[in-house]
Order: structure tokens, then sequence, then C-alpha cells
């Protein structure tokens, strides 16, 4: 069976135009709303799914997106190639705002970590998360990013804070100690969940700022990172399109296997739909 792509949007990313036949649809989850209505239609001979992570208008909090909704309506669709686009701050002197990173690992700083797992309510699950990212769809992205022309930094730890608040100087020097790269308040929920769906999911982290830690720079603020964001936003575009007809139309990657043996309650003790 062919499946579907999905694309979540970052601020200053809330639409993709180009669709044949698009189509808007409001889904209702058992977790409640996504962030807003799924556009899809075909894009580069592929059905593709678009959900804006914030919603249109940018009107959620990081932590009032309710991921587990966003995840569990891109996958009834069928997505299983999913790809974020989210604004992160650089921990590094050489990644640039304007640069993109792929992250290949992340570090939870979140607080709502019961939000982030499709599992509870009799059934106790336990998925493998060493490698949290694709590496067939970082592949294709790392590919796609390049031929645009971006200059793209393969691989990178991905350290995800709650927000909406930016980083303390003092904690923007600690992650950067830790050996973090980039600095987010979105993704790593993605990915969890993500993997519990068994979705295959890649990230293009877009760099707007240096966050709080360069002396000679000043701090982040938001107008920056909507202005580094804006500029960048046709080349994500330009990346995901060229990167959509090399996405296999089949489900059979490791992520999409990710459930075998992670189930630790016994199919007769599930409760009844
Ligand atoms: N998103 C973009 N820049 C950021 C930063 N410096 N910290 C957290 N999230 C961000």
């Amino acid at each position: 069976m062919t499946t579907a792509i999905g694309i979540i949007g970052g601020s200053g990313l809330y639409e993709i135009d180009g669709f044949e036949k698009a189509e808007e649809r409001v889904i209702a989850t058992p977790f409640g709303e996504p962030s807003d209505a799924l556009v899809g239609g075909t894009l580069v001979g592929r059905e593709v799914w678009f959900l804006p992570r914030h919603g249109r208008g940018h009107r959620l909090l990081p932590t009032e997106i309710n991921h587990r909704a966003n995840l569990w309506a891109l996958r009834s669709v069928g997505v299983r190639h999913l790809i974020c686009v989210t604004a992160v701050g650089s921990l590094k002197e050489e990644y640039h705002p304007r640069d993109i990173v792929l992250p290949d690992q992340y570090f939870d700083r979140t607080s709502r970590r019961e939000h982030h797992t499709f599992f509870g309510g009799g059934i106790v699950g336990h998925v493998s998360f060493a490698h949290p990212v694709s590496a067939g769809l970082r592949a294709i992205l790392k590919e796609s990013a390049a031929a645009e022309g971006a200059t793209v930094h393969d691989g990178g730890t991905y350290v995800n804070m709650d927000g909406p608040a930016f980083s303390t100087r003092a904690e923007s020097e600690t992650n950067r100690k830790l050996g973090f790269d980039v600095i987010g308040m979105t993704n790593l929920p993605e990915a969890k969940l993500a993997r519990e769906a068994e979705i295959a999911l890649a990230t293009l982290a877009m760099i707007t700022d240096y966050d709080c830690w360069k002396i000679e720079e000043e701090p982040v603020t938001a107008e920056a990172v909507m202005g580094h964001l804006h500029a960048n936003v046709s080349a994500a575009k330009r990346i995901i399109t060229r990167s959509i007809p090399q996405i296999p139309a089949e489900a059979d990657w490791p992520e999409h296997r990710s459930l075998d043996g992670a189930i630790m309650t016994p199919r007769s003790l599930w409760p009844a739909e």
C-alpha cells in the first residue's frame, strides 16, 4: 500500500502551496484536537499532509501543543514518513543563523512527559529510542538541502526546553558545556510519538539565533527568530519539494516496526475498545 508523507511546519511555516486537489480535514482524535485542520493533496506525485504545529495564526505555546493529537491525526491519514520543520537556537560558534541542522539526537528538558506517549490507560509499552531520527529520511533531507545550496550540518543534539521564555545565560552556557548543538521548544515530543506510531521522522532545524550565550551578539528575541525564519522558509519548501519524490512509497524501514516487542502488557489484558 502506498503511504502518505507528513510535514509539520513550525514558526514561520504555516502552509505549503502547490498541492493538486488540496483538501482540508478536521480530525477528531482520542487525545483531543490537533493544532489545526490537516491540509493535504498531491504534491510532486505523492500524497502529502501538512500541519502547522502552532496552528494557523501562531496561537499555541509550545506547552499548549497537543502533540498526541497531532501525531495521531497524521497517522490516521496514512502518514508513515514525517518531515518536521522547526526553528532552533545555535549553541555552537560554527552553526550560524540560516544554517540548517539535521539533528540525530535529542535531550529532554521538558516537564510534561506524560503527554509524550500514547501508552498508559492499561497498556504499557517501551519503544527503543536510542536512535530517535530516521537515518533514511535524514539522508534524503541532507542531499536535498545540499542540492538547494543550503549550509547543512548533518547530525547534532537538539535539547528541548519547555519555554515559552528563552533560556537564561547560565542555562545557555550549561547547555553548551553539556555538548548540545541546538535548542528548541517543540520537536522532541514529536519524535517520541512518531516512534510509537511507527512513523519515520527527520527534522529540518532552521537556525535563527545564537540563543544568549554569545557575548558579542544580542540575546535572542522572537522578532529575530521570525526575521531569519522568513528568509529561510522558501529554502525549507524547496528542500521538501526535492525530497518528496525520493521518499519510498512503502513503510519498510526499521522505524516502521518499532512496536515489535515493545509492549509489555499481554494482549488478553488490553482494555476493550
Ligand atoms: N527557537 C528558536 N530559537 C530558540 C532558542 N534560542 N531557544 C529555544 N527555542 C528556540
